[in-house]
């Protein structure tokens, strides 16, 4: 495995024959992250590469949330890239993505307006930024995002369509630990307690597509079981609680096959998200 620190080393390892698929991670890897290297390793084929970056992207976090305290166990991450059969590790410094005087940013209209995006104002203007960086600078033929990211996945896909990137877009289905709760490098942060509480979401979003599935179509009361769930548990703070068109990310008064229950709720300071379709 080629580990590479600077943009320039990135650019200067072209060109290659087979495909090169790009699995972009702020590192801490996982299960749920060993899933994406995996179907970028099917993507790219026997002749392929798989490019893995590691970067936790300072644009992306609000002032005062855990960018200082994200976890960044690099050796750990060495390996695992190592050990899932990774072909090219890029690990740029700040100073080698953003100069000092960076002035030009992209910026998401339409889809990033609604959960967390209204949660985390300038959060997607951040990741969409470093992704069309680390595009333009590693090339990819295509590049995996994780579904548990619905909304990222779908305004990187609106980017992609937008902006003309020849990149193809590869949606992964979220990977969950025995008991429901969605893989995140946030869940080593919990307390036991709060890690014991935190499949609660996953149960709750599970009984919203119950409810659905027997026919009932009126969001408001699919939500409402659904909160009650979450708020029996003692230590979930829900944050937004919604079902939205999968496509256009906005509320819907009527669930139908295309809609999606998405969630944000605090245990503690650690802020998880999940969501499901309802079909
Ligand atoms: O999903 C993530 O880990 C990040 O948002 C991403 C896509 C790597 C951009 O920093």
């Amino acid at each position: 495995m080629k580990i590479l620190r600077s943009a320039t080393s990135a650019t200067a390892i072209r060109p290659r024959s087979g495909r090169r698929v790009l699995v972009p991670t702020m590192g801490a890897l996982h299960r749920g992250h060993g899933d994406l290297i995996r179907i970028a390793r099917e993507a790219a084929g026997p002749d392929g590469e798989v490019v893995v970056s590691i970067f936790v992207n300072p644009l992306q976090f609000a002032p005062g949330a855990d960018y200082e305290k994200y976890p960044r166990p690099e050796q750990a991450d060495d390996e695992f890239c190592g050990n899932a059969g990774v072909d090219i590790l890029f690990r740029p410094s700040v100073e080698e993505m953003y100069r000092s005087d960076f002035s030009v940013s992209v910026e998401e209209d339409s889809l990033a307006n609604t959960l967390e995006g209204k949660s985390r104002p300038g959060h997607f203007r951040g990741v969409c930024t470093v992704v069309a960086k680390l595009f333009n600078i590693l090339a990819p033929d295509a590049a995996v995002f994780g579904e548990k990211d619905f909304q990222q996945l779908a305004i990187i896909r609106r980017m992609v369509r937008d902006l003309n990137f020849p990149i193809e877009i590869i949606g992964a289905p979220t990977v969950r630990e025995a008991d429901g709760l969605a893989c995140s490098s946030r869940n080593q942060y919990l307390s036991p307690m709060e890690r014991q509480q935190a499949p609660v979401l996953q149960r709750a979003l599970q009984e919203a597509q119950r409810l659905a599935m027997e026919g009932n179509r009126s969001t408001a009361a699919i939500l409402n079981a659904a909160r009650r769930m979450i708020e029996a548990a003692p230590l979930a703070r829900i944050d937004y609680l919604e079902i939205v068109n999968s496509e256009t990310l906005h509320p819907v008064a009527e669930a139908s096959p295309d809609s999606l229950i998405a969630v944000a709720a605090f245990f503690g300071q650690t802020r998880l998200i999940d969501n499901l379709r309802l079909s």
